[in-house]
């Protein structure tokens, strides 16, 4: 029986099916490569030793679905596949809407039709919105998102749930991702942006690569300690970690079950810059300028129910996932070079 991976070929995907392959698992990776290159899944084969089975194909083409179905014995599916750039999602909403959630839905009818109905969805800290109060826990209350990208996650999470609900046969395992960020420690795979990064760290690497010149920092005046935003940072591996064991909870029937995985730790923007410095060598020049319209003051999880429900807990600390994200932009200053 092997796992399918929806979006296995882009940075979470890659990281997970690694983790998958070294914990036993047979993996069939899926992708459109609209934001990724099968030369990830090239080097996810070179750390661990095992071939990737990978086929070129949109979770919206359901032909293709049920064929890739008939041939493969699935019992699960981890599902990334999804477009993710929240500046684009409110240019192109409807592009959003209409891979997200359409994507989604024909994933889920073949599933169903081919009697796999397990299923660890990629949520994201975004479905939370500005919080009341933080650490976030799994009870805090879902909020209306601010733009497109994230009401998909949130959407997605309310189809889930009413699915699961209506057919008790499905294992539904819904992971709330904090900010992910660093690199599998072999240097061989990381976040491979399009363009200018949007996200903090892929930017500062860029930073310190020289690809750009300094970092802008979005806002010195939140209520935070040192008035810029704090984010729950987490280590791509160990998120991918987070995957493997969520797939022991579907084993167990959990039915329908939502998990933050994160660190529990807020860092701010000038936290990170100073942390990547002491772990790269290399100075980050910056310049405080006006708040990014959207951005949030705070948020951080509280992720004690994955380690209560899952036994799995985030390991890695700031420091190795600044070294990690510079050990792989540094190996690879032009990522995958596509
Ligand atoms: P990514 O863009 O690297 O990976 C997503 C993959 O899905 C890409 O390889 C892309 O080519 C593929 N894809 C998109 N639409 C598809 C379609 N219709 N059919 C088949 N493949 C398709 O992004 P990532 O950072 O690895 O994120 C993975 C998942 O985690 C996404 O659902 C994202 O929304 C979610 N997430 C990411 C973050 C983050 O900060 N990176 C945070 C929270 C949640
Ligand atoms: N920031 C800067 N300069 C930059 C980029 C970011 O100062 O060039 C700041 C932001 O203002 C924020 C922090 O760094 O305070 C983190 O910003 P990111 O863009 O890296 O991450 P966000 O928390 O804003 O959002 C990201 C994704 C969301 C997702 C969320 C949680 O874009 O979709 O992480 O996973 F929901």
């Amino acid at each position: 029986m092997a796992i399918l991976v929806t979006g296995g070929s882009g940075f979470i995907g890659s990281h997970t099916v690694v983790e998958l392959q070294e914990a036993g698992y047979e993996v069939v990776v899926i992708d459109n490569l609209s934001n990724s290159t099968e030369k990830s899944l090239k080097r996810v084969e070179e750390i661990t030793g095992k071939s990737v089975k990978f086929y070129k194909l949109d979770i919206r083409d359901r032909e293709g679905l049920n064929e890739l179905f008939e041939k493969e014995d699935i019992d699960s599916c981890i599902h990334f596949a999804g477009l993710k750039a929240v500046g684009e999602s409110v240019a192109k909403p409807w592009e959003y809407y209409e891979n997200n959630i359409g994507g989604t839905l024909t994933l889920v009818d073949v599933m169903r039709q081919h009697g796999v109905k397990n299923m660890i969805f990629s949520s994201s800290s975004t479905v939370y919105g500005d919080p009341d109060s933080v650490p976030v826990t799994e009870e805090s209350p879902v909020k209306k998102c601010t733009n497109p990208y994230g009401s998909t996650k949130s959407m997605q999470e309310t189809i889930f749930a009413d699915i699961q609900h209506a057919d008790p046969e499905w294992n539904i395992v819904l992971l709330r991702y904090f900010n992910p960020i660093g690199a599998h420690p072999s240097g061989k795979i990381g976040e491979d942006p399009n363009g200018i990064p949007n996200n903090l760290m892929p930017y500062i690497t860029q930073v310190a690569v020289g690809k750009q010149p300094f970092l802008r920092v979005f806002g010195n005046d939140y209520p935070t300690p040192d008035g810029t935003g704090v984010r729950d940072y987490i280590h791509v591996v160990d998120l991918a970690k987070g995957h493997v064991k969520a797939l022991e909870r579907i084993k167990a029937n959990c039915g329908l079950a939502v998990y933050n995985l994160g660190t529990g730790r807020g860092y701010s923007v000038l936290e990170i810059v100073k942390n990547f410095e002491e772990a790269s060598g290399v100075k980050i020049p910056y310049e405080i300028q006006a708040r990014r319209p959207g951005d949030i003051a705070e948020n951080y999880s509280d992720a004690s129910k994955a380690e209560r429900e899952m036994g799995w807990k985030a390991e890695k600390g700031i420091l190795e996932m600044c070294a990690d994200s510079w050990n792989w932009q540094k190996n690879n200053p032009d990522g995958y070079g596509k």
